[in-house]
């Protein structure tokens, strides 16, 4: 089966045609063409400004659509697709609306069905991509990203519910709110990422700060990340003039507050679970020490661990045409009904 996806929930413009066989429980993709266009204008507003988004997506999403289909030896006119998989949330609501009624059009033109995918299942099947050997369940899936921080127990490839989330920003929202602090662009995340390697490089065992874990001890799955980032608000306030090194080692301790709160909320996660398996998804993966302090986490636990490729954390269409396979037969869909859900959730 042939699945054309799009995706357009934030600032990505993404489309991906892949082959899908196979039983959904243990499916074998192979990916004919893939293009993700990141928007750049963003990095002026320090965050993804919907609108802006909107309007890009509506001017990027043909030309990539019909650049994709040429990449897969195919045309407008003649795609040879079975089926249209787009995200339909959560995410940036007028974003969303540029894939969906693209995606309408096309189903209409091409005499395929839609398949709406939710772009949190798309992060987590976002794995199978990667692996030949079918994935154990029950799963903990972390997913960290600009707009999402959740623990999910996947029961299998359809079946999801939320352990436990943020309360207010998301980790990935926590690094751009940080790297603003230390008057660095958006997206901050690998900038401060890169600030803190420098300062364990330099002064392996002398960090010069500590900011509190969030939540670590609390009972739930729950995370918090914005009184960390005022911890390091007035961290800055109190030293005034910022050097080099000290952004650095600012940058450093607040990656090791947040990776070790990630840590101990998984490892908490599977306290109180079955699971056999680790995922980890969402853009935020790009960070060294976290996949480095997961994959241990892993080896400690005695579990299988899944982490998606780079280009498959950040947001793509790969993983919604994956996500798509894996709800290929659900009741179709009614294009009148079909709409963005900004806050669509797991369960
Ligand atoms: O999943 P993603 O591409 O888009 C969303 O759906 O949000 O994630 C983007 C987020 C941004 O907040 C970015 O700063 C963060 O991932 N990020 C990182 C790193 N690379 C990207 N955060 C920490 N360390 C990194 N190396
Ligand atoms: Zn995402």
């Amino acid at each position: 089966m042939k699945i054309l996806g799009i995706e357009t929930s934030c600032d990505e413009t993404a489309v991906s045609i892949i082959e899908a066989t196979g039983d959904i429980y243990s499916p074998s993709f192979s990916v004919i063409a893939n293009m993700t266009h990141t928007q750049t204008e963003h990095e002026q507003y320090g965050g993804v400004f919907p609108m802006l988004a909107k309007r890009e997506h509506i001017k990027n999403l043909p030309p990539i659509t019909e650049h994709v289909l040429k990449q897969a030896g195919r045309s407008m006119d003649k795609p040879g697709i079975d089926a249209i998989a787009v995200t339909e949330g959560p995410g940036l609501e007028p974003a969303l609306w540029v894939g969906i009624e693209y995606a309408k059009e096309l189903s209409q033109k091409w005499n395929v069905p839609i398949i709406p995918v939710n772009h949190m299942e798309g992060h987590i099947a976002s794995v199978i991509a990667s692996t030949k050997s079918s994935v154990e369940f029950p799963a903990v899936a972390l997913l960290i990203s600009g707009g999402h921080t959740e623990l999910v127990h996947v029961n299998n490839w359809k079946e999801y519910n939320i352990l436990g989330e943020t309360r207010d920003d998301a980790v990935g929202e926590a690094f751009d709110k940080v790297a603003r602090l230390l008057d660095l662009r958006y997206p901050g995340g690998p900038k401060i990422s890169a600030l803190a390697e420098k300062a364990r490089a330099s002064r392996p065992n002398s960090p010069q700060f500590h900011f509190p874990r969030p939540m670590i001890h609390s009972e739930d799955l729950d995370f918090s990340f914005s009184g960390l980032k005022t911890s390091v608000l007035y961290k800055i306030r109190e030293l005034e003039t910022l050097t080099e090194e000290t952004k650095e080692e600012i940058a450093r301790a607040f990656e090791d507050a947040v990776v070790e709160t990630l840590i101990t909320k998984t490892k908490k996660a599977f306290m109180e679970s079955n699971a056999k398996t680790l995922i980890i998804a969402g853009g935020v993966i790009a960070n060294k020490l976290i996949r480095k302090e997961f994959e241990a986490l892993a080896k400690e636990l005695g579990v299988d661990f899944y982490i998606p490729s780079t280009e498959l954390a950040t947001d793509n269409a790969i993983m919604i045409s994956i996500a798509g396979y894996l709800h290929k037969d659900d009741k179709a869909v009614d294009m009148k009904t079909l709409k963005a859900q900004g806050n669509l959730r797991l369960n």
